[in-house]
């Protein structure tokens, strides 16, 4: 049999993704409002029930808000980039990135989501970022919302279950490709569209204790996040007529716990589960198998005369996803789980696991990107994959992580098959390059970076960053355009 080389294309995107709320810090300077992350909790591992509980509910808001807790709200702090962003984009640069993907805070430019105009200074920052990144020629990839809701939209309307957000997204979305017109190219619109349904504080700054049918709630939410995100491809379309609008999903692909077709159904009705999003996305309308669900949930999505249409008429360009693992699904409530990105999961006895549960599947990856073009015939970017992990820093220093390194050259492996198999993948986004704070648990122990931050799950630390060993194997990587892995 005749050997095949498969090769990363000229130009692909070798990066790495972080979001703003995780990073910037500042969270009350230069006018920037209120957000959804400013709330989240830090809980010590030892007193979690879980990791992925991620819900918020009124009174820990009012408590916030009151002064009366006493909780740490890390992503409040982030590891400061606000001020540092020039030292830590040298460093990026130092690594060959071709591509940083960023997401604006939105309440930085609307600190209260309503507000009729923007505020200049927030315009201002991230006009600094991306001409630092040009410096570099490194290719800005933003998201626009990123876990980010402005908590007064929160305040007013329990944010995304009325349609009024809609409009309140489309103008501060209108207002940063006027602004940025030159200087941005690639856009995608909700960070993990499928976060809404499962925590839907997180994913849409919506209050569950507030709505008699929380059910109904979210799934309205997120009826109101598809229409927004095709109301924002329009306008990009026009603003920046070159510009390129990606969905963004958590792919979790299911396998079936045993060939019981039982099991197999299961895994098909999960699939499809996760899937669905990225359906309306890129095909422009609910896919039929979702009646059914529908249906038999209760849920019954309120619809303005038009909104089809607008989801027709403006699906996304490209399909961007994460990828950090892959779950299994049974018909029987029985085996042993596991934790997981976003949800916990019956384990996969062929898999090993990261530190904090999460099943470890570069070949899963190949089959990902094998079904995902497969499906919607679309450019594809993969702009999230790591590994969380505790990482030692020796006495001299330096942080040897090559338990990083090999989750992350397995699953560039698995990439590079898949382009063979004939996928047409724009690039590869490392998730937090840069040590940054967890979304799901607040820590910055659970590190996904090649540099590391000096700073603790109590937010002491002198900030200062380091080379990890994945850094200087990640330059290699690149430079030699994925040949060197
Ligand atoms: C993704 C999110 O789900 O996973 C990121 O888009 C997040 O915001 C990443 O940080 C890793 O998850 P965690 O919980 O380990 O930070």
């Amino acid at each position: 049999m005749a050997t095949f080389k498969s090769q990363f294309p000229e130009g692909f995107y070798w990066g790495g993704a972080t979001a703003a709320n995780q990073i910037e810090g500042a969270f009350d300077e230069d006018g920037k409002g209120l957000s959804a992350a400013d709330f989240v909790e830090y809980i010590p591992r030892e007193e979690r029930k879980r990791d992925n509980a991620m819900e918020i509910t009124s009174e820990q808001i009012r408590k916030t808000l009151s002064g009366e807790s006493t909780a740490r709200h890390p992503k409040r702090e982030g590891i400061d980039f606000y001020h540092r962003y020039k030292e830590d984009i040298a460093l990026l640069a130092e690594m060959g990135f071709k591509a940083f993907r960023l997401s604006i805070h939105w309440s930085r430019i609307f600190p209260n989501g309503y507000d009729e105009t923007p505020n200049e200074a927030g315009l201002q920052f991230y006009d600094n970022v991306f001409d630092e990144l040009a410096k570099y020629n490194i290719e800005p990839v933003v998201t626009l919302s990123h876990y980010e809701t402005p908590y007064g939209l929160t305040e007013k309307y329990n944010a995304w279950v009325s349609r009024e957000t809609i409009d309140h997204f489309v103008r501060y979305a209108e207002t940063v490709f006027t602004r940025y017109k030159d200087k941005v190219k690639y856009w995608m619109t909700f960070n993990e569209i499928n976060m809404i349904t499962i925590s839907p504080y997180t994913g849409g700054g919506i209050l569950s204790d507030k709505e008699e049918n929380p059910v109904q709630a979210k799934f309205q939410g997120l009826h109101h996040q598809f229409v927004a995100s095709s109301l924002a491809t329009k306008k990009l379309h026009e603003i920046i007529p070159d510009g390129k609008m990606g969905c963004m999903l958590a792919r979790m692909s299911h396998y079936p716990n045993t060939p019981n077709p039982e099991d197999v159904l299961k895994a098909q009705q999960d699939n499809q589960e996760n899937l669905f999003f990225a359906d309306v996305h890129a095909r422009g309308e609910y896919p039929k198998y979702l009646d059914r669900f529908f249906v038999e949930n209760d849920i019954e999505i309120v619809k303005e005369t038009g909104d089809d249409e607008i989801l027709k008429q403006y699906p996304v360009d490209y399909i961007s996803f994460s990828y950090y693992m892959s779950m299994v699904s049974s018909n029987s409530p029985e085996g042993e789980r596991t934790e997981g990105n976003l949800m916990n999961t019956l384990k996969n006895p062929y898999l090993e696991a990261s530190e904090w549960g999460w099943q470890i599947d570069p070949v899963g990856l190949r089959v990902v990107l094998n079904e995902l073009y497969d499906r919607y015939q679309l450019p594809l970017f993969l702009v999230e994959n790591g590994l969380g992990a505790y990482d030692r820093v020796e006495e001299d220093g330096s942080i040897h992580d090559d338990y990083r390194i090999d989750y992350m050259r397995k699953h560039i492996e698995q990439m590079k098959e898949a382009i063979g198999d004939g996928v047409d993948l724009m690039g590869y986004l490392a998730w937090g390059p840069i040590d940054l704070v967890s979304m799901s648990t607040s820590e910055m122990s659970k590190r996904y970076g090649m540099i590391y931050v000096d700073k603790d799950d109590e937010g002491n630390g002198t900030l200062e960053r380091s080379k990890k060993d994945s850094f200087y194997w990640y330059k290699k990587v690149i430079e030699s355009n994925g040949e060197e892995l």
